[in-house]
């Protein structure tokens, strides 16, 4: 049989919750093309990391398959990319485990995921009781290198915010391969241009934990009360470059007012967006008309979305069934890097696999 040479693409998200516009354009865009362009995809719902947050059992479950669900009505398509649930997988687990021989703690504590979650909770008040910081926390990036190297991925889509993850992954690679062999694969950077979209608070990023995002699944009513609710109070202040390029002007805005021309980049036609750039330079006041026209872009962006999420064709029961299909496709791959890993270390080969 031919070898098949198409390059591979992994990614994942974890599903602590609804899938936001940051998810959708920092990583669901890219995966729809790269799905379309007929690369060999591996997409998956990333439940072991969830358990970093997520302690009820059903709400893991639940969120998982609403996740899969979400993933199906954004277009992603089980016939065409390996759509999987990472705890199918548990030889993931097993790659983790050999990765931690070779990573270096000190590594792992400059991670940034870890710092900033490290000093949320030194801040509150709580402090650190009740020792929220896990070992598995800790050990995030060598279990996400795990779920990158097992499928000997060439390519990660995913947002700017994860790309400190993903040069972990690369450093393990390339260590474990001068340490034992060029065993693994070494994947790409995340090129530089890669999205982070603010939230709707305008901090520096959208995100679940952050209460502050716009979501796929929000009906126009939750929409237009979300985007209304941004605080727009501060005055404009002056551009002072005359670029079109939203990534030159819009830096210069107030950061929830920024947020918002930045969504509308994203989904508005270009000639709406260099309107309302046109009033913001003339100082006109467009506050309100700015909102309720994004509002608009985004309810009609959600709608087949929301439409899709609840066809009678994409349920528990289809998600479930495709998700066996898929375990057992992505599993011949696996096996095949964890094998070579364990030789490549003089650890003994998995009787019960061969
Ligand atoms: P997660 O679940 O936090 O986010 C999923 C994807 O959405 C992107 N993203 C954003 N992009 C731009 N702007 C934002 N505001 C924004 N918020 C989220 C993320 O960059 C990501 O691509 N650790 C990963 C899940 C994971 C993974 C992996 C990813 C586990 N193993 C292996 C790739 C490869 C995470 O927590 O993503």
């Amino acid at each position: 049989m031919a070898t098949d040479k198409r390059e591979i693409i992994l990614s994942g998200i974890r599903p602590t919750g609804r899938l936001h516009y940051g998810n959708y354009f920092g990583a669901i865009r890219a995966f729809l093309d790269l799905q379309e362009q007929g690369h060999r995809c591996y997409y998956f719902i990333a439940d072991y990391h969830a358990l970093t947050t997520i302690t009820e059992r059903m709400d893991l479950y639940r969120q998982t398959i609403d996740m899969l669900r979400t993933y199906v009505a954004c277009g992603l398509d089980p016939a065409k990319s390996v759509i999987y649930r990472q705890s199918d997988l548990p030889c993931t687990a097993e790659l983790t485990l050999l990765l931690g021989m070779i990573t270096n703690i000190g590594h792992l504590e400059r991670g940034t995921t870890y710092k900033d979650k490290m000093a949320k909770l030194t801040s509150e008040s709580e402090g650190l009781e009740g020792n929220p910081l896990s070992y598995g926390l800790l050990g995030y990036p060598v279990l996400m290198a795990a779920d990158i190297l097992i499928v000997k991925a060439d390519k990660v889509p995913v947002g700017d915010d994860q790309r400190q993850h993903v040069e972990m992954a690369i450093e393990m690679a390339r260590k474990f391969n001068h340490r034992f062999g060029e065993v693994l694969k070494v994947p790409a950077s995340v090129p530089r241009n890669a999205l982070r979209l603010p939230g709707l608070d305008g901090s520096a990023k959208m995100g679940k934990s952050d209460n502050n995002t716009l979501d796929l699944l929000d009906d126009p009513k939750t929409v237009l009360a979300k985007i209304k609710g941004v605080q727009t109070t501060t005055d404009p202040l002056p551009l002072s470059s005359d670029s079109d390029d939203p990534d030159a002007i819009i830096p210069q805005m107030p950061p929830s007012l920024g947020a918002l021309y930045r969504m509308l980049h994203l989904l508005a036609p270009e000639d709406v967006y260099q309107d309302f750039v046109g009033k913001y330079r003339r100082g006109e006041k467009f506050y309100g008309t700015l909102k309720t026209t994004l509002a608009e872009h985004v309810s009609k962006f959600n709608a087949p979305i929301i439409e899709g999420f609840n066809a009678p064709g994409n349920t528990e029961a289809t998600v479930c069934e495709f998700l066996r299909a898929n375990a057992e496709k992505v599993t011949e791959t696996a096996l095949d890097t964890v094998e070579s890993c364990k030789a490549a270390m003089g650890l003994g080969r998995s009787l019960f696999r061969a």
